[in-house]
C-alpha cells in the first residue's frame, strides 16, 4: 500500500513497506541523498530532518507514522539561507558527514529562537554528534547567522601551529 509524504513542498506516494524509516525512503525512493545515515539508533543526528520545523531523526521514524507533517530535508533550505552562508563563510565542515544533520538542527533552533544564547545552542545541537570535533565552527556559523558577536575559529588545517615549549 502506498503512504503519502510531504517532502520539501511535494507530495510523494511511496512505495516501501510502513515500517521504512523516513532516512530510507528520502534515500533510496527519492533520491535525497543528502540526508546521512551515521548511527541508526537515533544516537549521532546525522539523520535530521524536520518535521513541522521539528528535528527529527529520521532513521528511527516510520515513514507511516509521519501522517500529514511536512518534512524539510538539506535540499529543501536551498543552499542560501543565512545559516548556510554563515557556514561557508566560516568554513565549517571538515569531512562534511555530520554537516546536513546539524544545519537541520540548527535551522530549527533559528527558527524557534532567533538570539541564542551558548546554552540554547548547546541544548539545541547537543544530539549532533561531529566525529571532526568541528563544534566551535558550528557554534560560531550559528552565531554568525543569528548577527551575533563570536569569535571565529578557523579550519584546523589553517590554524597556526601551536609555539614550542
Ligand atoms: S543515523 Fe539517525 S541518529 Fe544516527
Ligand atoms: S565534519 Fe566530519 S563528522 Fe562532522
Amino acid at each position: 500500500m502506498a503512504t503519502t509524504v510531504d517532502v520539501n513542498g511535494r507530495s510523494y506516494n511511496v512505495s516501501s513497506p510502513p515500517d521504512t524509516p523516513l532516512l530510507w525512503v528520502l534515500r533510496d525512493e527519492l533520491g535525497l541523498t543528502g540526508t546521512k545515515y551515521g548511527c541508526g539508533i537515533a544516537q549521532c543526528g546525522a539523520c535530521t530532518v524536520l518535521a513541522d520545523g521539528n528535528p527529527i531523526r529520521s532513521c528511527q521514524m516510520p515513514v507511516s507514522a509521519l501522517g500529514a507533517a511536512k518534512i524539510t530535508t538539506i535540499e529543501g533550505l536551498g543552499g542560501a539561507t543565512p545559516l548556510q552562508q554563515a557556514w561557508v563563510k566560516l568554513d565549517v565542515p571538515q569531512c562534511g558527514y555530520c554537516q546536513s544533520g546539524q544545519i537541520m538542527s540548527a535551522t530549527a533552533l533559528l527558527a524557534q529562537n532567533a538570539k541564542p544564547d551558548d546554552a540554547a545552542i548547546t541544548e539545541a545541537m547537543d544530539g549532533n554528534i561531529c566525529r571532526c570535533g568541528a563544534y566551535q565552527r558550528i557554534r560560531a556559523a550559528i552565531k554568525e547567522a543569528a548577527g551575533m558577536p563570536s569569535v571565529a575559529v578557523p579550519s584546523p588545517a589553517l590554524a597556526a601551529p601551536a609555539p614550542k615549549a
